[in-house]
């Protein structure tokens, strides 16, 4: 069942190879540009396995595919993950939902939420008032919440009450929002949730090592879909990334701007304004396409309707090998948390 999945993966990339090059032509008018992506079209029915297994343990190696063109790459516990989403940290119940309700209906399919924000009720709203007006259908978006710290010796029941919150009946992803005491014990939980069809993907935030990742996952028959962690230009999690591909899990970057307070940092830096000005893009583009591009998915925070459309029309241009090593070349360790 586990080579079905690869071999999705596998054709996934010969599509790939085909098309990648297509995408798009880049703008040197100066003028930043907003365009509307192609509505990314869900195949999360093509799940290819009824077991969620990930195991390299075979001497496989896994491999993570982005499609570019389509915007989501294929989990490896078999079902697709779009590449770009939506952030709500900070967002009370009512941004939340008037947020999620925009990005839906501008054509985003994935929406990062978590028990510590508070906001799943809201998120829960935004997504069904877009489903009951006929712009998604629920197999169409994929959602993404966390356990927080203070439900970790409850974690399976913690589970339920975030699928009561944002009534739904499945979560597409389940993440531990950090390590802590217990953790690997949530990790079983979410394995569990796994098998009792209640979470199709699982995977762990703020996990920064290949051995903390393997601590956690220890004697786990699941393996991580994904680690959500701090990551952007200034702070790349290049090695971490190359680290655990070989259990097919995704890095998927939060502050993908570098958060609250810190955004001109990066918004201002000459590089990015340069590449920006480069292809009429706005920095923010820029750099959510070099998210893109160097195979991280992201989920850029907004409550800004402007901004929410601006974020996901980075599909439409591709930087040059040399302007991602130019980003590439902006890490310097700096990290704007601790946890
Ligand atoms: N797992 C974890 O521990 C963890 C930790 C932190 C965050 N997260 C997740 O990652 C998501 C992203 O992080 P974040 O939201 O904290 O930080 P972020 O995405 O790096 O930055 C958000 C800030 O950027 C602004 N912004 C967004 N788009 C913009 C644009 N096009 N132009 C100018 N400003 C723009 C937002 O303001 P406006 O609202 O005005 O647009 C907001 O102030 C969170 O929302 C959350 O879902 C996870």
């Amino acid at each position: 069942m586990i080579r079905l999945a690869k071999r999705a993966g596998t054709a996934l990339l010969s599509a790939l190879m085909l098309i990648c090059c297509s995408c798009g032509e880049s703008s040197d008018s100066g003028e930043s540009s907003i365009s509307r992506p192609e509505q990314v079209q869900s195949k999360s029915e093509q799940r290819v396995s009824d077991d969620s297994t990930a195991d390299s343990s075979d001497g496989e190696e896994e491999r993570v595919v982005f499609d570019l063109q389509a915007g989501t790459v294929m989990l490896n516990s078999g079902y697709e993950m779009p590449i770009l989403g939506l952030g709500t940290w900070t967002q009370d119940d009512d941004t939340a939902e008037a947020s999620v309700y925009t990005a839906l209906k501008d054509g985003y399919r994935l929406i990062d939420t978590a028990q510590y924000y508070g906001n799943e009720t809201g998120v829960g709203r935004g997504i069904r008032r877009a489903i009951d007006e006929g712009i998604v259908t629920r197999e169409e978006v994929f959602v993404t919440t966390k356990v927080m710290p203070s439900n970790y010796d409850r974690a399976y029941s913690s589970i339920d009450e975030s699928l009561e919150r944002l009534g739904l009946d499945y979560i597409d992803l389940m993440l531990i929002h950090q390590s802590g005491s217990g953790d690997t014990e949530v990790y079983s939980a979410l394995c569990q949730g796994v098998r009792d069809g209640k979470l199709r993907s699982i995977g762990i935030s703020n996990y920064y090592t290949l051995e903390e990742y393997e601590r956690v996952t220890a004697g786990a028959d699941i393996k991580p879909a994904v680690v959500q962690n701090e990551n952007h230009p200034f702070y790349q999690n290049t090695q971490f990334k190359k680290d655990v591909e070989k259990y097919g899990t995704v890095v998927e970057s939060w502050y993908p701007f570098g958060g609250r307070g810190h955004t001109q940092d990066l918004f201002g830096n000459e590089t990015i304004m340069d590449i920006a000005k480069a292809h009429g893009k706005t920095p923010a583009q820029v750099i959510l396409r070099w998210h893109l591009q160097a195979g991280y998915i992201t989920i850029p925070g907004s409550q800004d309707p402007e901004h929410i459309l601006e974020n996901i029309s980075g599909f439409d241009f591709e930087l040059t090998e040399e302007e991602m090593q130019r980003m590439t070349g902006l890490h310097t360790g700096q990290r704007y948390e601790n946890w």
